[in-house]
């Protein structure tokens, strides 16, 4: 495999053919922050918090870093102004849709964002897909998937599905960056499979 050398932050860094931007920046400890992206899934690009400059032949242009492939000679800036201002935005959206997950307040400090600068629409689901794609890409379940779209998409569990799989796995919990995933699970076995859930609770106290 080919080695690609870049500049990240005015620094010299070297790659593989095969890697993004954001993987080229780890590699050489430079920080960019992400929400959307795990390194057991395919890149998805849905937060933009991984947003950087990048600039080729003089051009420069914002892209996002989980999915852009590193280039030969690749000038690649992680904090400019407008980065900056475009991530602070970002985290201020989606805290009018969880104002209290933990790793948006974390964020909210870094970037200085205002957790009251859009009108709250506490939906508490910011969209990452994290659980739908892991369930889908490394358990291979599919207990969890979108529905709808626009601004009433949301994450559902399939509870034909569920009742079988999730209880003794939960992978998914601790990918989530609030409450919802969790609190959806529990709706979903209180509302449509409670009985197997006890039962399998006794079961597991004998
Ligand atoms: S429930 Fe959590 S992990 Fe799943 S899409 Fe919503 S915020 Fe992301
Ligand atoms: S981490 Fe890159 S778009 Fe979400």
């Amino acid at each position: 495999m080919s080695e690609i050398l870049l500049q990240i932050d005015g620094k010299d860094v070297k790659a593989t053919e095969t890697m993004t931007v954001l993987e080229a920046a780890r590699s050489a400890g430079i920080h960019i922050p992400t929400l959307c992206h795990h390194e057991k899934l395919e890149p998805y690009g849905g937060c933009r918090l991984c947003t950087v400059e990048v600039e080729t032949r003089g051009r420069a242009r914002l892209v996002a870093a989980c999915l852009f492939p590193v280039q030969p000679d690749l000038i690649v800036r992680t904090h400019t102004p407008e980065v900056d201002k475009l991530r602070k935005t970002i985290i201020e959206l989606l805290m009018a849709h969880a104002p209290d997950s933990f790793e948006l307040l974390d964020l909210a400090q870094e970037y200085g964002a205002d957790r009251n600068r859009f009108d709250q629409e506490s939906s508490f689901c910011l969209l990452c897909g994290l659980c739908v794609r892991y369930c889908n890409e490394v358990k291979q379940k599919n207990a969890i998937a979108f529905v709808d779209c626009g601004a009433k998409r949301e994450i559902n569990f399939i509870p034909e599905i569920a009742s079988q799989e999730c209880r003794d796995c939960k992978e998914c919990f601790p990918l989530c960056p609030t409450s919802y995933l969790q609190a959806a699970y529990f709706l979903t076995e209180a509302l449509a499979f409670p009985h197997e859930s006890n039962a399998a609770h006794a079961l597991t106290k004998k």
